[in-house]
């Protein structure tokens, strides 16, 4: 599937192996999160443009590379993507955060928005959507929908568990987003709860329940 990366480095599958087990507390949830983010960012920001800048070095003065061009927004899907925030600031610290916020009715599964804030001028940035969970695909979808109206063009979704339901409903709803998977797992359950996903993780990274 063209725009779609799932991660094949050991330290990434072995660090969603702690996070599905149910043994796993809040503390080490949050900090497997965080550092599955950066691993993941590192692949997902692997094509941000260079530029040659002129650096002095102590010894002389070189023509090296910086990134360049589009400044980058990261967008966490609340709550749980707040957990992946911190993980790909330690890689950009001078990225701006937008946050959009939604939760799933527990019966219908559908979206429901609450908020939106992003950083201006968000059509000029590379954006990445974060958000653990990618289950039935319907929180991901509403929020690129909501960045792209208000003019977003430049857009990443990053995951750490995906459903193939929920990544084949993203894909066919935005195939102009690079998708980025931690693991795709097996199949939804009738809570459309992924399987053998992780639990809730807003509720683990929270400490919820
Ligand atoms: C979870 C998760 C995603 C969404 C994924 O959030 O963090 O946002 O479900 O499901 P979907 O692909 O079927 O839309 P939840 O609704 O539990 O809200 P919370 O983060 O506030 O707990
Ligand atoms: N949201 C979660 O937190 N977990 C799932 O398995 C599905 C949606």
């Amino acid at each position: 599937m063209e725009n779609v990366m799932i991660m094949e480095h050991p330290l990434i599958k072995h660090k969603i192996s702690m996070l599905r087990d149910k043994k796993t507390g809040t503390n080490e949830f949050r900090k497997l999160v965080e550092e599955i983010a950066m691993l993941e960012g590192y692949e997902a920001l692997a094509d941000l443009p260079l530029e040659d800048r002129e650096v002095d070095t102590p010894i002389e003065t070189c023509i090296t590379p910086m990134i360049a061009g589009r400044k980058l927004a990261i967008v966490p899907i609340l709550r749980a993507g707040l957990g992946m925030v911190q993980g790909l600031l330690s890689l950009c610290p001078t990225a701006k955060v937008g946050h959009i916020g939604m939760y799933r009715d527990e019966t219908t599964h559908e979206p429901v928005p609450y908020y939106c804030k992003l950083p201006k001028p968000i059509e000029e940035r590379t954006i990445v959507v974060m958000d653990p969970m990618l289950a039935t695909g319907g929180s991901a979808i509403d929020a690129i929908n909501q960045i792209k109206a208000l003019g977003g063009k430049h857009i990443k979704f990053m995951c750490i568990i995906a459903a193939p339901e929920g990544l084949e409903k993203l894909h066919a709803a935005h195939p102009d987003v690079q998708i980025y998977i931690g693991n795709l797992d097996r199949q939804l359950n009738s809570d459309a709860y992924i399987c053998p996903g992780l639990g809730d993780a807003g509720d683990r990274i929270f400490g919820t329940k």
